[in-house]
């Protein structure tokens, strides 16, 4: 196999990924290094551990991290291994807990990562009747972490975190409408999709494929404006009308590109990722007769956050390398991505409404679910597909359409900068 230096100079631009992207483990081992190491990743929601002592567990590929609230109030993320001998200390996936104690040997920890007891070889002694151990130098290692909007982004690596102000002050912004804070995971699934994750980008940063791919997303959204003549002059109408809903609405800002705008040089052509932007948000109308994306249009559950009307549109918020969302006035859907394997990728989407919203009174499952739940599994199946011809000896990459995947491509040139950084 060729090696890095020779596959990123080999690579043409404009062009989709030549195949040793999508199935080499080198080029795999280097992008947990230098993207997934080096890259704030959304783990969670702030209302998964919302009171002290409430924690929840965010997979990596390889470990996990224990996002926990503190007795203080604040959030940490510890490295679930133990100092002892390593195993993962905290073996539940959410729960409350006043310590973490490793199941081996019991050493225990506190919230706050601070070694509480060591199964008693804290009393042992040496020859000189000094303590074996001092607990000061035996904590869970932590991992920088922060809040935004009710969403949680851990640092998992050793390097000192990029600043997050930027971010926080768009995310912030583009979700403080939304009351995230204020919400509860209604539904969550997990899939295993079996397509580099780079696959999974690719194909949510196109809506080429919406057309056929998703019957019942475009009839909700625009996003195949560009294909269509009539649907594109619809689409602008509807902009115009809705941009004054929303300026009632005291929601006029966030018609427009909302963040990372400031990168993209050209107004109305909209790019994400672009290199030093790792976020973004803007918000979107629907189709005329459609209040939130349900399969019919209908509401689906009560209000969410600080909206006063339904016809809020669609906020749409990514972070780069693993979060996309869309949210109506009456729920948001979050997808969280995890690489596991260069052949396989973790994919976990949740389902959010008011924390108010009680199931069978406020929402029922079988309304709330079916237009992601579809639209995801449309999008995985696409996905698989993809990667199962991309693993073809014969598969040679060929050229983004500079009018329908310039997100594509922006994702592409994003990701190779990043890897070869
Ligand atoms: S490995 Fe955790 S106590 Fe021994
Ligand atoms: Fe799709």
């Amino acid at each position: 196999m060729a090696s890095l230096s020779e596959l990123l100079a080999a690579h043409r631009p404009g062009h989709a990924l030549e195949r040793e992207f999508h199935l080499e483990r080198l080029v795999y081992d280097q992008e947990i290094k230098q993207i997934w190491r080096r890259s704030w990743l959304f783990a969670g929601f702030s209302l998964q551990a919302a009171a002290p002592g409430e924690f929840f567990r965010f997979e990596l590929g390889d470990g996990s991290i224990i996002v926990v609230r503190g007795q203080d109030g604040d959030l940490r993320a510890l490295h679930n291994t133990c100092r002892h001998r390593g195993m993962a200390v905290c073996q539940e996936p959410a729960g409350t807990a006043k310590r973490f104690v490793c199941p081996y040997h019991q050493w225990s920890y506190g919230l706050d990562g601070r070694l509480l007891g060591a199964g008693g070889m804290e009393r042992e002694i040496d020859e000189d009747g000094r303590p074996l151990l001092d607990p000061a130098a035996y904590g869970l290692p932590t991992a920088p972490v922060t809040e935004v909007g009710g969403l949680i982004y851990v640092w998992p690596g050793n390097e000192p975190p990029q600043p997050f102000e930027q971010a926080r002050a768009s995310l912030a912004a583009a979700l403080e409408p939304q009351g995230l804070e204020r919400a509860r995971i209604a539904h969550s699934i997990e899939y295993r999709v079996r397509a580099n994750w780079k696959l999974v980008w690719e194909n949510n940063r196109e809506c080429w494929h919406c057309h056929l791919g998703h019957p019942e997303y475009i009839q909700a959204n625009f996003d195949s404006a560009a294909d269509n003549e009539r649907n594109r002059e619809a689409a602008a109408r509807r902009e115009a009308e809705h941009a004054a809903v929303l300026s009632e609405a005291g929601l006029g800002a966030t018609t427009a590109t909302l963040a990372g705008a400031e990168a993209h040089g050209e107004p109305g052509l909209y790019q994400f990722p672009t290199p030093g932007y790792w976020w973004s948000a803007n918000r979107t109308p629907l189709v005329d007769g459609f209040v939130t994306e349900s399969l019919d249009g209908k509401p689906v559950a009560p209000l969410m956050g600080s909206y006063s009307g339904r016809d809020v549109g669609t906020l749409r918020v990514r972070t780069v390398p693993n979060f996309w969302s869309h949210a109506s006035s009456d729920h948001a859907v979050v997808t969280r991505l995890v690489p596991a394997g260069p052949e396989q990728t973790r994919v976990t989407v949740f389902w959010l409404v008011d924390r108010e919203a009680e199931q069978g009174r406020d929402y029922e499952l079988e309304r709330l679910l079916p237009f992601w739940q579809l639209t995801s599994e449309q999008d995985w199946s696409l996905c698989e597909r993809n990667h199962a011809g991309v693993r073809s000896p014969a598969y040679t990459p060929g050229p983004y359409s500079p009018a329908r995947e310039y997100n594509v491509s922006a994702f592409t040139d994003w990701y190779l900068q990043r890897l070869g950084a």
